[in-house]
């Protein structure tokens, strides 16, 4: 119990720092954490991702499907999502840092550098699955970049992705990580879980399952126990 009074008491008194913390555009930003990424054993965020993503892909069949990752970054869930034994795995970020530090942990991966949405490379309905963790709230054209994720998604392919809680991101809640003693935030848009949801599925003549498992920052405690006893706790 001492430990979620001194927890929500941390995420209390960080906010109000992090409202003034000025943000860096997410390329530049993620180009200066990828030396350090994958090397954050106390990051909440990660670890309950981590969470959350092996829940819904445990429930999904990947064997001989085409995956695409959007806003892969290092490529976190790649170790998982290559052992479900997919055709292919298509990687794709906005970050050259953050893409070489995928490349070097798997070097046979596809990967493709992003200068706006468009997924280049991808044929229209070719995907089984569209995953992308942590970077919805990176993207600015929130519309232009659904369309393009929709439109190479197979008939009844599934959209997954997990993030921050808009509403956290409205009240002035940040992503931040240190470099050399500096707190960096890294730029955010605030896109309605409701917005989200229609753009994904408009988009798509037949019902597709739209995953959306959104994190609420100044929840995260209650979150992290339930996900202890539930075991597949969040479709919005
Ligand atoms: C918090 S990291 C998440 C990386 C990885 N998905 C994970 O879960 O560890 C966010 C990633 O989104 C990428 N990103 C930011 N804006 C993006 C955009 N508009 N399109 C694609 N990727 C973007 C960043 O470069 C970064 O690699």
């Amino acid at each position: 119990m001492r430990v979620i009074t001194r927890l929500k008491h941390y995420l209390l008194t960080s906010w109000p720092v992090r409202k003034g913390t000025a943000e860096t555009d997410p390329a530049s930003a993620y180009d200066i954490w990828a030396l350090s990424y994958d090397n954050q054993p106390d990051n909440l965020m990660l670890a309950l991702d981590d969470e959350l993503f092996s829940g819904f892909v445990n429930e999904i069949d990947l064997k001989e499907a085409t995956v695409a990752d959007v806003g892969c970054g290092t490529g976190r869930h790649w170790n998982e999502i290559i052992a479900k034994g997919p055709k292919d795995l298509f990687g794709f970020d906005i970050s050259e840092g953050m893409l070489q530090v995928l490349q070097k942990k798997f070097p046979q991966a596809k990967t493709f550098l992003l200068h706006d949405n468009h997924l280049t490379g991808l044929a229209n309905n070719t995907c089984d699955l569209v995953v992308s963790t942590l970077a919805l709230a990176h993207i600015e054209d929130i519309r232009q970049a659904l369309e393009e994720w929709c439109r190479v998604l197979k008939r009844g392919g599934v959209i997954l992705i997990t993030d921050y809680h808009p509403e956290a991101l409205a009240k002035g809640a940040k992503r931040t990580f240190r470099h050399q003693d500096k707190l960096i935030a890294v730029r955010n848009h605030v896109h309605s879980i409701k917005t989200v949801r229609r753009l994904a599925s408009n988009r798509i003549s037949v019902t597709i399952p739209v995953f959306l498992a959104f994190l609420k920052c100044s929840q995260i405690f209650q979150l992290a126990v339930r996900l202890e006893s539930v075991p597949n706790p969040i479709f919005v």
